[in-house]
């Protein structure tokens, strides 16, 4: 079980390791992470009132981080922080804004970006809003946290930079960006590397897959399809299908995804120094097993109270670039990271899917 009482950096929680193998291994003991005059440095989440972000928050919050959130609000809720408000510090900015950057940014130890427009649909109706957004937002934290001397960095990258690429996705496949989203985080990655292996900042990037749990957005361009499938039923309404349904994805719930953004922060406060070069950045985050949209509909339907009617799914076209097959190879993650995704997508989208303090099905 991930959320809070769990360990970042800073934290010591058993399965956050540094980096595996021969390595780097003079940033201190295993998960001892960002430290100041004797206490946890503080750290910043960009986009930590969002999705993904407001996960990471608890997360780090519940190991005794002093958490700072930088977020537009753009897509991201303050609500998304109810659990922890009292103790995070939430910035209503930009990551374009360079006042409200380095305000946030001033003497923490640890950065996790993970602030962006997340939608392919937009990033190709305004390419230019995503580059800007996406682009010029992770190029400011990275200099930034460059010029600051940050102690880790985690860039949240995304598996849409393997494209179309055949299945499994490795990290040294490819990449195939088809659309600007893609290749927009793809420049996020190798800007990532430029601060890293030439400015020597520690930055690590994590391609995430198909992120979801509670708290993803039903509504909006970047909406996943578990919380679309999901709205749906739970409203009565048959469930849309593009294509026949066989597609799969490699889904990875959000709580295994913030513990991967946390040992991620430890490999990269470990990558600090000489001899780290060589080390692999670039991280698969994703459970390594593949499902199809029907039988994520099957999960969901699982999970809910019975009784109801069975909504069968409405079939329309595939949509364009949609990839076929998803699938990650893991282990890259598991091997330096120590990353293995611990929910399976059954558990996750029961627990999504049940009625509160309901029966199931
Ligand atoms: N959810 C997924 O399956 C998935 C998959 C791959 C990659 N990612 C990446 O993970 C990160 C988090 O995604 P998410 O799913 O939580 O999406 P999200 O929309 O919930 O989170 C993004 C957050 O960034 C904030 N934001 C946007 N522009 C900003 C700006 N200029 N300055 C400050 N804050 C800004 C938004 O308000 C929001 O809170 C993103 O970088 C996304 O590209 C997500």
């Amino acid at each position: 079980m991930a959320g809070p009482g769990g360990a970042g950096p800073g934290g010591a929680g058993p399965g956050e390791a540094g980096p595996r193998g021969a390595g780097p291994r003079g940033a201190g003991p295993r998960g001892a992470g960002p430290r100041g005059a004797g206490r946890p440095a503080a750290v910043l989440v960009t986009g930590g009132a969002g999705f993904i972000g407001s996960h990471l928050v608890e997360r780090l919050a519940g190991a005794g981080h002093r958490v700072r959130v930088l977020d537009d609000l753009s897509s991201g809720r303050e609500d998304n922080l109810a659990a922890v408000r009292g103790d995070v510090t939430l910035t209503r900015g930009s990551v374009l804004d360079p006042g409200a950057l380095g305000a946030a940014m001033e003497g923490v130890g640890a950065v996790f970006h993970l602030a962006a427009r997340p939608s392919v649909p937009e990033s190709l109706s305004d390419p230019g809003g995503c580059l800007e957004t996406n682009g010029r937002g992770t190029l400011n934290v990275l200099a930034l946290a460059a010029k600051l001397g940050v102690g880790r960095l985690v860039y949240a990258s995304s598996s849409a930079v393997y494209g179309d690429l055949p299945a499994p996705h490795a990290e040294d496949a490819g990449p195939r960006p088809n659309n600007p989203y893609a290749a927009v985080k793809l420049l996020g990655e190798h800007l990532a590397e430029y601060h890293r292996l030439s400015l020597g900042l520690p930055a690590v990037s994590l391609r995430f897959f198909n992120v979801y749990g509670p708290r993803q957005s039903a509504g909006g361009a970047g909406a996943g399809v578990v919380p679309i499938f999901a709205d749906r039923l739970a409203r009565g309404l048959r469930p849309v299908v593009f294509g026949d349904g066989l597609q799969t994805r490699d889904f990875v719930h959000v709580r295994d995804a913030a513990r991967a953004l946390a040992l991620a922060a430890d490999y990269a406060g470990a990558l600090a120094g000489g001899g780290a070069a060589s080390l692999p950045a670039v991280f698969n985050v994703a459970s390594g097993r593949s499902h199809t949209l029907l039988e994520v509909l099957e999960f969901l339907r699982a999970g809910r109270a019975p009784g109801g009617p069975r909504l069968e799914p409405v079939f329309e076209p595939a949509r364009p670039g949609d990839p076929r097959i998803s699938e990650a190879a893991v282990g890259l993650a598991a091997g330096r990271l120590g990353f293995a995704a611990e929910i399976s997508l059954a558990e996750g989208l029961a627990e999504l899917a049940a009625p509160p303090g309901g029966a199931r099905a």
